[in-house]
């Protein structure tokens, strides 16, 4: 991983194998083919936009316009091809004496699984603590979803609570594991993660 960008004309972050870009109105096909082959993938844990609608409402919300945005998001993609490996969106960003976001994510098929989304966590997460000065990173996801919170283990979240029919999903309230980074945690979590990531420090 280094912060100056293997291509600096596109990417806002890049590590040894992807790199971290916002989503901009040209992914649309790329996305939305990505989106439609990961349904299976997906379930019922995340629904990725799959129209052209859903998409520019996507990066309409998510490609920060100000300096200051509420919704960031980041495409993550394959050095090597361009291809489209996942997804990680920071929303509600509050700042004064919070400097806090929820961040949600999901990979694409079929590149899921091969530590990209990891490694593409690491650089979110710089990005975060180091460029948004966020503190707190919170990530909620339902007790059922065993690679979601595998993930978060991975990268070094911290559980801190259960949060009851926390969100509406399917017409169902469904209860929550609640799970935080804070930019302290980062800075001891960082070097390990680098390093199984093969990012050396
Ligand atoms: C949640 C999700 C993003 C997790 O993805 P993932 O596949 O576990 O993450 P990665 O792509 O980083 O792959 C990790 C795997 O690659 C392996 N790997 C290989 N090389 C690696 C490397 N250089 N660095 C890190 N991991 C590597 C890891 O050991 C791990 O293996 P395992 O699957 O045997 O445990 C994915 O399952 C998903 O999109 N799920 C559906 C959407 C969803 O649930 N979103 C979250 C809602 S809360």
């Amino acid at each position: 991983m280094s912060i100056m960008p293997t291509r600096p004309r596109r990417a806002t972050l890049a590590g040894n194998r992807v790199y971290l870009r916002p989503p901009k109105r040209v992914d649309q096909q790329h996305f939305i083919a990505s989106a439609r082959a990961s349904r299976t993938l997906h379930g019922s844990w995340v629904r990725a936009p799959e129209t052209p609608a859903a998409y520019a409402a996507y990066v309409a919300r998510y490609r920060p316009a100000n300096a200051s945005p509420i919704h960031v998001g980041f495409l993550v993609m394959r050095n090597e091809d361009d291809a489209l490996a996942g997804v990680f969106n920071f929303s509600e960003i509050v700042r004064g004496v919070f400097r806090s976001a929820y961040v949600g994510y999901y990979g694409f098929a079929p590149l899921v699984g091969a530590g990209y989304m990891t490694e593409g966590f690491a650089l979110a997460l710089d990005i975060a603590f180091r460029q948004l000065r966020l503190h707190r990173i919170e990530a909620n996801v339902q007790p059922g979803n065993a690679r979601s919170l595998a993930l978060l283990e991975r990268i070094g979240f911290t559980r801190e609570g259960y949060s009851r029919r926390y969100v509406k999903i399917a017409g169902r309230w469904r209860d929550h594991v609640r799970y935080a980074m804070l930019a302290e945690d980062w800075k001891i979590e960082r070097p390990r993660v680098r390093r199984a990531i093969g990012s050396g420090r």
